[in-house]
């Protein structure tokens, strides 16, 4: 039985799109003493390995919170440890993620981004951009209210009529533009918010948050949430 197989089984229903929120880096890094860099790398790693994981399910779409437009408000050597560490990761990932069939999109404003790094983005997407198999969208200097406001600008800049204007066509004009909505959605690291992460798209998304931290974050925490998911019955505010 192939890894995809003998995993479906365990789930009656599965959610076609999950996002994540890596939360806990810092703390647990600094549990251990450590750099709170070492925690992201740490994070980066253990992101490798859930994609890998939720890649033998077949979950079509997975999306990754991994900096926040109000994340420019950390320390300087923070922020530029947190944008090598992603070029680093991204190169790392290309050639497994060509072997999984996965295909890699970004969410946010790239172009405030520094260059080496749009550009490890930018190679990153087009190495896989024929992949067919599952969509991993990084969320990388996004914001919930910003990716709104940058679609109305977009909007008003393409002279839609407001009398156009449904909720169908205003995700045209998202980040997520062609991607279905949030079935579930998973914090670890302790806290019990959004923080400004699709709040567009989680309108009718299932919460599943963990005390975990993200490092520490496992299959088992997956299998959780999963489980957790499927016992859960969706109304969309029907009966
Ligand atoms: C999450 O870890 C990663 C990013 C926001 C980039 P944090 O850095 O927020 O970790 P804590 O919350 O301080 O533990
Ligand atoms: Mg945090």
């Amino acid at each position: 039985m192939t890894a995809k197989a003998s995993t479906t089984k365990k789930f009656t229903i599965l959610p076609n799109h999950i996002a994540i929120v890596p939360d806990g880096n810092g703390r647990w890094a600094e549990r251990q003493g450590l750099p709170r860099l070492s925690g992201h790398r740490a994070g980066a790693e253990n992101t490798r390995r859930m994609i890998n994981y939720l890649n033998e399910y077949p979950i079509k779409y997975v999306t990754l919170y991994g900096f926040s437009t109000e994340n420019w408000s950390r320390p300087e050597e923070e922020v530029k440890g947190l944008f090598q560490i992603l070029t680093d990761f991204i190169g790392k990932c290309i050639p497994e993620l060509n072997q999984n069939g996965v295909k890699l999109r970004h969410l946010g404003r790239l172009n405030e981004l520094p260059p080496d790094l749009q550009s490890a983005i930018n190679g990153a997407v087009a190495a896989t951009k024929n992949n067919t198999g599952m969509t991993l969208s990084l969320a990388f200097n996004y914001g919930g209210r910003a990716e709104i406001l940058d679609a109305v600008r977009r909007l008003m800049a393409a002279g839609v009529p407001s009398k156009d204007i449904d909720e169908e066509l205003f995700s045209d004009y998202l980040y997520t533009a062609g991607l279905p909505d949030v079935d579930l959605l998973i914090r670890a690291g302790d806290e019990l918010r959004l923080s400004n992460f699709l709040i567009w798209q989680t309108a009718y998304s299932e919460y599943q948050f963990t005390k975990v931290l993200w490092p520490d974050f496992s299959k088992k925490d997956i299998d959780k949430a999963l489980l957790s998911f499927s016992r859960r019955q969706r109304r969309f505010g029907g009966l």
